[in-house]
């Protein structure tokens, strides 16, 4: 199986150790460095088999190169899995870090880590004990702290250019959008949203969450499993990757799906479907930027509040960029965004 996945692989290496003590496959993907460094973050869960493991993190390492690429950033794409029989807590937690940040530094500086599911700034501060290449510690360990705020920001810049694009306006006033999943980056993102005037309809698995938020905001809460075919004009995925697939996109009642959530399609084929289906995509990858945007500019580039922001603004026009593109070339969103980067990998470190 691992060598399959890894012949298969475009990829450049993949490092990977098994820590016998905590049981814990650690495996880290660079699947590019032709930008700049492999960055991406450090994903901790529990996998049925290893191979499930490198199958994600290598998969999860290119939607990096993508997603750095596009957003304009001199860093490259990679990836990081622990694989844990259970997420760990206490010592045990701190042991498997410490020992994964020696595997990071043994890379050095080909893979630049951060956060990810299961993992936080406060993990990032222990990382940081063994290797300098670490983002998103928190801000009293000398980080950036947590890039969601950024994440949902960016969002927000996206959906407007989708609305602007499709209506011809991006004013939010007589617009409807659901937001699925109103954790950190989807409660930020529902409340721009608020401010902004939008009708706002609230869904989360987690009903009290969704149901406090929606009165904090003036929203309706509409039940989770009813979430994807709510009539709304956008749809904003903000919880679960895989949302949109051959089952669910004929349910779809929108105009325009725009949302955080990693790896949003099931299929690559899907950004066709949605096309076929007059729906509007907005790559997960290009309007999700905001949170990397956030730590490079802040940690790496040592730039100020008012550069990150102004890099998170330009998200609306890559994707508007990237709807031109698609409606000239008559192909679908996702298929212009792959073009998009393409184009700056072919450019180079100098782009
Ligand atoms: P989070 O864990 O804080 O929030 C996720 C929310 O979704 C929770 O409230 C959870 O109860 C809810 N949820 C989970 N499954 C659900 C389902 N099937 N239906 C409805 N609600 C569900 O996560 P966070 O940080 O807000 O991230 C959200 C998404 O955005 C994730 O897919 C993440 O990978 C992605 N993302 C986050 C970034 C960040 O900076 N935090 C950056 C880029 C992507």
């Amino acid at each position: 199986m691992f060598e399959d996945l890894l012949r298969t692989w475009d990829g450049e290496e993949a490092a990977v150790r098994y820590d016998a003590p905590t049981e814990t496959w650690m495996l880290v993907c660079v699947h590019s460095t032709r930008l700049g460094a492999a960055a991406g973050g450090t994903r901790m869960k529990v996998y049925g088999a290893p191979h499930d493991a490198l199958r994600d993190g290598l998969r999860l390492s290119a939607a990096m190169t993508s997603k750095n690429a596009v957003a304009g950033l001199p860093l490259g794409g990679g990836k990081a899995v622990l694989a844990v029989p259970e997420v760990p807590q206490g010592d045990r937690r701190r042991e498997i870090l410490l020992r994964y940040a020696e595997l990071v530094d043994a890379l050095g500086g080909s893979y630049v880590t951060a956060c990810d599911m299961n993992t936080s700034e406060r993990d990032m501060d222990v990382v940081a004990e063994r290797t300098a290449h670490v983002l998103g510690r928190t801000v009293e360990g000398g980080g950036s702290g947590s890039s969601a705020p950024s994440t949902a920001v960016g969002v927000f810049h996206g959906i407007r250019a989708a609305i602007g694009h499709v209506f011809g306006s991006d004013a939010l006033g007589e617009r409807s959008v659901l937001v699925q999943g109103v954790g950190a980056v989807g409660r930020v993102l529902a409340g721009l949203l608020a401010e902004g005037g939008a009708r706002l309809l609230l869904s989360d698995v987690d009903e009290a969450r969704a149901r406090e938020a929606a009165t904090e905001l003036g929203a309706e809460v509409v039940p989770h499993e009813q979430a994807i075919s709510t009539a709304c004009d956008v749809f904003s995925p903000c919880a679960t990757g895989g949302v949109l697939t051959e089952a669910t996109i004929p349910t779809l009642r929108c105009r325009i799906v725009a949302g955080a959530a990693n790896n949003q399609l099931g299929a690559p084929a899907d950004a066709e479907a949605l096309s076929a289906r007059g729906i509007l995509y907005a790559p997960d990858y290009v309007v999700n930027a905001g949170g990397i945007i956030h730590l490079a500019s802040l940690e790496l580039l040592g730039e100020d509040e008012a550069r990150r922001d102004e890099r998170v603004r330009a998200i609306a026009d890559t994707l508007a960029e990237c709807f031109r593109l698609a409606e000239a070339e008559g192909i679908s969103t996702g298929a212009a965004a792959e073009r998009m980067v393409a184009a700056r990998l072919a450019a180079g470190r100098t782009a």
